[in-house]
């Protein structure tokens, strides 16, 4: 009814919570307790006697009802499960994985107490970010799944390009950098048999007008808006990774990896760099090459010996350095 309401509103009428109720078949004072639901969630709703409500200005909370209003996806986002705080909307997405929730499910939150990075990290999320957790149900083989990882990069970088103008560049294989630190990064999480992926939970974190990061990350990170100079609609670029996601994930069932591919490595900061990969607690250097029809990041040893890789800590060094010499 709350969606209702917001519809009837947004067409920018002033109208009486008479008319509301008669549009909607409710009481005047159901009318009320709506409006003033509506207002503890940040929406600001003006009355003036005798002529009705007035919505003044919608609420900067990523409320359901407000991602819908704007959507342009058939499927991501249709249903989303919302939550004003959460430990991690990775772990809400799984255990609604597991309960049968539907591909497509997003799971948000507006900060995360545990919010979890790769390699066991912490990922802080404090209001102002966007923490979005999208359960997926591809009929893959659980090795294509860092295809998908690669495939959700690619979607959120040119999300935030289209919102923002920004230039997001990809480092193999999660991190969206701006301007040479990080400004998000994507989790992929799946349950799988040997041979068939159950589900996978794509966790998708972006310091969106993030002002100030702690300590041990100050150096390293940055937000939309401190890399764009101005505040940026987290709301819209939650519609705009959606759609994005939605339209890659699409190409990927429909024509696999190749052309998502290309166009992961037109947004690469990796290739071509000399890389430092810590990757099953064994240390590899060398100059990443290209990434392979799985989404593997190729690297060169200094010895000459090609390497494969599929997971990993990576460190990158300058575009086209070498090897250090030795002393
Ligand atoms: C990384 O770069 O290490 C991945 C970061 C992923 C963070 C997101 S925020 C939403 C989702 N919930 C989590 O706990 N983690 C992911």
């Amino acid at each position: 009814m709350k969606e209702q309401i917001l519809h009837i509103l947004r067409l920018g009428d002033r109208i009486s919570g008479k008319e509301l109720g008669r549009r909607l078949g409710i009481s005047r004072s159901m009318v009320w307790k709506y409006i003033k639901a509506l207002r503890g969630e940040g929406y600001l709703i003006d009355s003036y006697p005798g002529s009705g409500y007035l919505l003044v200005r919608a609420t900067e909370s990523l409320l359901p009802e407000e991602i819908r209003a704007g959507l342009k996806t058939s499927l991501f986002g249709r249903q989303i499960v919302y939550c004003r705080e959460l430990s991690s909307t990775q772990d809400a997405a799984k255990v609604l994985a597991v309960q049968g929730a539907a591909e497509g499910t997003a799971v948000i939150a507006e900060t995360q107490v545990a919010g979890r990075g790769r390699i066991g990290r912490v990922w802080a999320s404090p209001p102002g970010g966007i923490y979005l957790s999208l359960i997926l149900r591809p009929e893959i083989k659980p090795a294509d799944a860092l295809c998908l990882l690669l495939v959700a990069g690619v979607a959120v970088a040119l999300a935030i390009e289209q919102l923002t103008g920004l230039k997001p560049r990809l480092k193999w294989p999660n991190d969206i950098i701006i301007a040479g630190r990080k400004a998000g990064g994507i989790l992929a999480e799946m349950n799988a048999e040997i041979d068939r992926l159950n589900y996978i939970v794509i966790g998708i974190g972006v310091n969106v007008n993030t002002e100030s990061f702690p300590d041990e990350i100050k150096g390293l990170a940055t937000s939309l808006r401190i890399a764009g100079g101005e505040e940026v609609s987290r709301l819209k670029l939650v519609r705009e990774i959606l759609w994005q996601l939605e339209l890659f994930y699409r190409i990927f069932q429909e024509s696999g990896f190749e052309t998502i591919r290309e166009r992961w490595k037109g947004l690469s900061n990796t290739l071509g760099s000399w890389v430092s990969i810590m990757s099953g607690g064994q240390q590899q250097e060398g100059a990443a090459l290209d990434i392979d029809h799985d989404g593997a990041l190729i690297i060169k040893q200094a010895d000459g010996i090609f390497t494969r890789v599929i997971a990993g800590e990576l460190i990158l060094g300058q575009a086209g350095s070498g090897p250090r010499e030795s002393k």
